[in-house]
């Protein structure tokens, strides 16, 4: 048996549920704010440590000016509505991405969540907003560059890499989630899903209920992770 430390979610399939009942796919957006929440208490309970959700990618900027505008309003919406219960829970709330890179209001918002959350001791819920992969290699190599320049490093293990990526201190991914029925990675946790088990489960985002998730932690912990060795039993 494996347990889960660290679980990390596409959340897929928000546009599609939402048209399937004939509403705009912002209303899917909204179902999938809440579900954020519902999730967070459910993997806590489950006993996962870190818990990582893809909010937006960098690719994302690509779609209706409409929709990311829509987007970039669901942190002020999750945070107002569920901040004093996930402080009560002891949730602390941390960001991967370019925060930098985002509305103003949208990027306070998520840095006020995760200061006041600094010092909490519970589930690591990190949200993963404007964010890519390959461009958090990109810039961990470039700092890595700079840092062997300027004579602060020399050469690295592995370990030390990680720590130059958005993830540091944050351990390596154990199972990431896709929901929609999409098989794709889609530029997430490249480097952090090396030795990840993987699933993708036909439910969309907003019909991903707790339920859902214990099944998959189920069939996670039955698998047989060998980190590319071999079991002796
Ligand atoms: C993919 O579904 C989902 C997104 C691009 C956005 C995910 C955002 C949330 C679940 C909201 C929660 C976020 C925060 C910060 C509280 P899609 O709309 O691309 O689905 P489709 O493939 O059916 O179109």
């Amino acid at each position: 048996m494996s347990s889960c430390r660290h679980l990390a979610i596409i959340m897929d399939g928000n546009g599609r549920w939402a048209k399937a009942q004939g509403k705009p796919r912002t209303m899917g957006h909204l179902a999938g704010a809440d579900n954020v929440r519902n999730i967070a208490i459910a993997a806590n309970e489950a006993g996962v440590k870190y818990l990582t959700l893809y909010a937006f990618s960098t690719e994302n900027w690509k779609r209706s000016e409409e929709e990311v505008g829509y987007l970039m309003k669901l942190p002020a919406y999750l945070f107002q509505k569920y901040m004093r219960e996930f402080m009560e829970r002891g949730f602390r709330i941390r960001t991967i991405g370019e925060l930098d890179r985002l509305p103003a209001a949208t990027a306070k918002v998520l840095r006020d969540a995760e200061e006041e959350s600094k010092d909490n001791p519970g589930l690591n819920l990190i949200i993963a907003i404007n964010y890519g992969s390959r461009r958090e290699i990109l810039l961990a190599a470039r700092k890595y560059a700079e840092d062997v320049r300027d004579g602060r490093a020399n050469d690295l293990e592995e370990d030390g890499f990680s720590s130059y990526l958005m993830t540091d201190g944050i351990p390596d991914v154990d199972f990431l989630i896709r929901t929609s029925g999409e098989q794709r990675i889609s530029n997430y946790l490249l480097w952090q899903i090396a030795y990840a088990e993987l699933m993708f489960v036909p439910e969309s985002w907003p019909e991903f209920t707790p339920e859902v998730l214990n099944r998959c932690l189920d069939a996670y912990a039955h698998r047989d992770r060998r980190f590319g060795g071999v079991h002796e039993s």
